[in-house]
């Protein structure tokens, strides 16, 4: 099985992505991980995409699509994945599914998590993640046993750059879902929408409920 996250920045993907990941045993794709990672190790790739990054823009369609399909090739996406933050745009969308119809896959669901603007600011704003495997907390919502310490990994903590309050705002504005991205599922008959301003665990079994009923083994 297939399945795309949809939402704009702060709306829950990457959290609900673990949760899912961990409840369906999909793999967990995640473009922004890939960059920071780029990012942390000083790749080319890395500096490209932090100049993007930094401004609260898309990285270019060439840099990223070259990147998930590179990705897609991997063992442990063969049999099927969870893509958070991917796509963005229908040329990202048609890249995958081009990828995925030469091996007679195709996108089963997409979810898409809606939240207002008002929440979205609040999420970012209070955000943390780990440095060592990327667990996400928020201050409020979800804070770690131990303040700057991941109760996963014992890794350190830290905010990212792309969560100042400007940063944030570009995100905002340029980077919810567009209309026709949302109708390319729509159309395709995979598209449900959840609702994110709810609590964490609610949030997941409304997705599960979307996802529908798991293929046994
Ligand atoms: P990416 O990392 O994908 O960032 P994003 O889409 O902006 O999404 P976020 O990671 O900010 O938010 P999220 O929806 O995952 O929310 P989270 O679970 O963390 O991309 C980063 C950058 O890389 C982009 O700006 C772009 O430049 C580039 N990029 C990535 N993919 C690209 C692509 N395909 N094409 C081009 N460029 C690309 O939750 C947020 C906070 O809210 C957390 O603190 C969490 O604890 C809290 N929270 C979550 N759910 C709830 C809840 N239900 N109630 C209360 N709090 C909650």
């Amino acid at each position: 099985m297939y399945i795309v996250l949809l939402g704009p920045p702060g709306a829950g993907k990457g959290t609900q992505a673990q949760r899912l990941a961990a409840a369906t045993g999909l793999v967990h794709i995640s473009t922004g991980d890939m960059f920071r990672e780029h990012v942390r190790n000083g790749t080319e790739l890395g500096k490209v995409a932090k100049s993007y990054m930094d401004r609260g823009e898309l990285v270019p369609d060439e840099v990223t699509i070259a990147m998930l399909l590179e990705r897609l090739e991997q063992p442990d996406a063969a049999k099927g994945a969870m893509f958070d933050g991917y796509p963005r745009n229908v040329t990202q969308a048609r890249a995958l599914d081009e990828a995925l119809a030469k091996r007679g896959a195709k996108i089963d669901r997409a979810l898409l998590i809606e939240v207002s603007d008002e929440e979205l600011v609040a999420r970012l704003g209070g955000r943390w993640m780990c440095r060592r495997c990327g667990a996400v907390y928020h201050e409020r919502n979800d804070p770690p046993k131990t303040p700057g310490i991941c109760d996963r990994c014992g890794g350190e903590l830290y905010q990212r750059d792309d969560d100042k309050p400007d940063v944030v705002r570009a995100r905002l504005e340029k980077q919810k879902p567009p209309a026709d991205l949302i109708e390319y599922y729509r159309e395709r008959g995979v598209l449900r929408t959840v609702n994110g301003e709810q609590p964490l665990d609610a949030v997941t079994q409304a997705l599960l409920e979307a996802i529908g009923p798991w293929p046994s083994a």
